[in-house]
This record gives C-alpha cells, structure tokens and sequence, in this order.
C-alpha cells in the first residue's frame, strides 16, 4: 500500500499513517467497489440517457480491466475492441512502456506547470513530433482535439488577416463552438447556434466547391479530415494535392485534421502521406494519449506561429494552463517510442490490408453489403437497400423508424455474441466502423473476420433473429420520449 507523503500548511504530515487506502484513494478498490450501482451513479449524476442506450443495446456488461486490444467485464469474458475510444487506444489498452513513462515522471516529483520556465518535456515531445513531420518547424500543445482545432482556426485568421474558414459536408472537428461552427452535420449542431460567422460548408471531395469558395480571396483556411471520421469517407486520389494547389494559389492556409487519421491509424504516420500532400498546419491528439492522458498538438509553418507570438508582450497569447503538462508530454514522448519500436505504422498497413481483403470479399457475397472503404486500421463496411423483396421490407421497416437502424443489426451482434465492440460511422450512417489497435495479432484478424462474416450471414436470413432484434429496436425507439 502506497504511503502519502507531504507536509500540509496547518503542519499535520500526511506521513503519520494515512494510507492511500485509509482515504479512499485505493482507485482499484474504489472501481471494484461501485460494480453493480455503477449506471445507477452515473445515469443519477451524469448521462442518463447514455445508461439508457446502454441497456436497451445489452452493453451494460461491467468492463472491468483493459488489456492491449481486449476488454473484460466483471465474469472474466474478454471482448475485442474495435472502437478504441473513438480512436485512443491505437497502441492497446494500457500499454507497459506509457504506464512505466507516467510512474517514471510521478516517482520523480518533477517540476510541472511552472508557467515562468520553458517545459523540457514538451520541448522533447515537439521535436520528436516535427521529426516525424519535417516540413512544419512548430508546436502549440493543448489539451483536446477540440482544443487543437480552435488554436488552428485563430491561428489561420489572425496570421493571414483573412475571417473565412472552409469545411465540409460530415466533416466532425469537436464540439466547442469553433469547432462546431465548422462541423458538417447538423445533429450536432441543432440548437446551439448561432455559429461563428464565415464558416463556409462545402461537399468533401469536390475541387471545384472549393475553387469557387476561395476566388473570393478571404479565406484563411480550408480545414479536412484527409480521411472523414464520420463515415469513413475516403477522398479520390487527386483530391488533397488538387486542395493543397488550390489553397496555396489563393493564399489560403491547409489545416489537416489528423486527430483521427494521424499517428499511423491509416497505414502512414500522416494520412495525408497516402497522397503525398505538405499541409501547412496538422492536428494531433487521441493517439498521442497512449490511451491516458488528454493531449494534442498544432503543427505548423514558423511564419503562422510566429505572426501569433510576434512580440514579448504577446508570449503568452495563446496559452492553456495544463496543455504542457508532464504526464501528457510522457505520455507522447513514450507513445511515439512504442510507434517506433514495435514497427506499427508499417503493421497497421499490412494488418489493414488484410482486413479490407476480407471485408471487400463480402461485397460480392452479401446483398446488403454496397461498399467497404478506409485505410489501415481505419475502415468501415457500408450497407445499403437490398434488392430482394423479403429483406428490402424489413430494411424500409427498421430504416422508416430511424435512417441508420439498420446497423444496430450489425453492430448489437457484433458485441453479444461475438464480443466484439464496434461503432455505426455517425449519425444517420449506414455504414459499421472499426479502429482496431494498432497492433492486433493474426489470431484477433480471424476473430474479427470470421465474427463479422457471421453477423453479415445472419442479417440475409429472414425471418431471422436478425431482423427480429430490428424489430425490438423499431418498439424502443418508438417508445423512446
Ligand atoms: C477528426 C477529429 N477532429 C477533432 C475531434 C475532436 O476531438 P476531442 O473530442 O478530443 O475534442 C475528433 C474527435 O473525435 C476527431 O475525430
């Protein structure tokens, strides 16, 4: 048992016998502790309507630990986890080199957040980061993608003096209202406008949108997900270096928004690399966590960075009070070494590859099956309307509920029988999306392929219990207020 350690102000020393677990600060036992009145705490205290979904779908299963690419809940079963904290966990669950970084810095008493110092660690942290990214000479820290994407924004209008900002149709950069302001879906925005103005929304994938929106010169930035998230919508191949053209004969700057797509979730350590594109500035953050401690980065052009801290007076114009703190700098300065050694950009690629194969098999053999997309570890499988009477009436009769049911058929499955734990792509999608780690093994590929092939299979027997759970879904969304 760990002591605390520590003088207080009034002088009583926490060293004479409190332990961590005397002041309930054991979390383990604390976590174990709240087991079954879990969702009854949080649906009370926090989200209720998440606890809600949760029992209607069957994932109130009481995860307990986290391994690598595995969860288990409280009878020991281990699940196959897909979704990856909407893409955190690329280097597994808890992984022995970020946990032996984190201790490293608490067992150091290390001085953090002096504000009046220049932070080592983060100064470590961004030249490895830029190493990675040559053609960018700066770093801004902070402490959410969000965060990171607002920093872009201001950072492109104030160094270019222009107001405009470009984004596209599904595109999802957070919810603070910059980012917001600039997110392509509206069941996101609903209710909490008014936005920023000149916010500009354009389709993705489409360069004469974007020419016609930036002749007018007063455009600072064209911000994109080289991959979209929400969908998994993967540009043609002469799309981002078209962009990037087109951005730099307008003098408009290119934010890539690899907050997802970064760090080798798509086979490269940029996804922008697949088309060999030199943004001016790249957002990056999940990843970078190694799954424990919020961060992210602004990477950029020394001529925008220095437009924003032009003067000594402004040296701290843009700052954020924990963005540069220890545990997160390990945490990425430990995340990038595990990149590196266990070689997982290249296995993401050729893991990737595999999977898209097998997945892209099933187009051919499934009606419902319409496309598989993505890249690396980064795909989702698209179903669409089928042909044949019998199954295309229960489709429009699930769908006629709510546009994008229909993959709950999939992905409720996916988790009860074959604990797998995967995502719909967003909102009204039809599509199923998987983040797996990073670094699963051939025997998690088997397990991915031969579950889903199953699930597929079973959606195209009617009647079936496939549809039957569509149908039970139909009931809770109706009676849902
Ligand atoms: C591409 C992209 N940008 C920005 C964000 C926002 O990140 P955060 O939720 O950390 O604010 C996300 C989150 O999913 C994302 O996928």
């Amino acid at each position: 048992m760990q002591e605390i350690a520590g003088d207080r102000q009034d002088g009583a020393s926490l060293t004479t016998g409190a332990t961590a677990s005397t002041l309930g600060l054991d979390m383990g036992a604390l976590f174990a502790r709240h087991a079954s009145d879990c969702c009854e705490l949080y649906g009370r205290h926090g989200n209720e309507q998440l606890v809600r979904m949760l029992k209607i779908a069957g994932y109130n299963v009481g995860f307990c630990r986290g391994e690598g690419p595995y969860l288990y809940d409280h009878n020991g079963t281990k699940y196959l986890d897909l979704l990856c904290g909407f893409g955190v966990f690329a280097i597994g669950r808890n992984h022995p080199a970020v946990q032996a970084a984190l201790r490293s810095v608490l067992d150091s008493d290390l001085p953090n957040l002096i504000q009046m110092d220049a932070p080592r660690l983060a100064a470590i942290l961004a030249e490895r980061l830029l190493k990675e990214v040559p053609y960018l000479d700066k770093v801004l820290f902070a402490n959410s993608g969000g965060e990171a994407v607002e920093a872009a924004m201001k950072f492109a209008r104030a160094s270019t003096g222009r107001s405009g900002i470009v984004y596209c149709d599904h595109a999802f950069h957070g919810v603070t209202y910059g980012a917001l302001s600039i997110n392509g879906d509206e069941s996101f925005r609903s209710g909490f406008g008014p936005f920023l103005p000149e916010c500009v929304r354009i389709p993705f994938n489409d360069l004469s949108a974007l020419e016609n929106v930036l002749d007018g010169g007063d455009v600072a930035a064209f911000i994109v997900e080289p991959i979209q998230g929400k969908g998994v919508n993967v540009p043609a191949d002469d799309y981002l270096q078209g962009a990037a053209a087109l951005c730099r004969r307008h003098g408009t700057l290119l934010i890539a928004d690899e907050i997802q797509t970064g760090l080798g979730r798509t086979g490269r350590f940029l996804a922008v690399e697949h088309w060999n594109v030199e943004p001016d500035i790249v957002l990056l953050s999940k990843t970078l966590s190694g799954g424990y401690i919020p961060v992210s980065a602004a990477l950029m052009r020394k001529q925008i960075f220095d437009k924003i801290f032009d003067r000594m007076d402004r040296a701290m114009v843009a700052v954020s009070t924990f963005a540069e703190n220890n545990l997160a700098m390990a945490a990425g300065i430990a995340t990038l070494e595990v990149l590196a050694s266990e070689r997982l950009v290249e296995k993401a690629a050729r893991t990737g590859e595999r999977l898209m194969r097998a997945f892209s098999a099933l187009n051919t053999r499934y009606e419902l099956v319409h496309e598989v997309r993505g890249k690396g570890m980064m795909i989702a499988i698209d179903f669409a309307r089928p042909r044949s009477v019998s199954l295309r009436t229960e489709w429009d009769l699930i769908e006629a509920a709510r546009e994008g049911l229909f993959c709950q058929v999939i992905t409720i499955p996916l988790f009860a029988d074959h604990k797998i734990l995967c995502q719909v792509a967003g909102p009204n999608s039809h599509a199923v999306k998987f983040l797996p780690p990073l670094n699963i093994s051939e025997s998690d590929c088997e397990w991915i392929i031969k579950s889903v092939e199953a699930v597929i299979a079973a959606s195209h027997r009617v009647p079936g219990a496939a549809w039957s759970l569509g149908r039970t879904l139909v009931s809770n969304y109706i009676r849902s207020p």
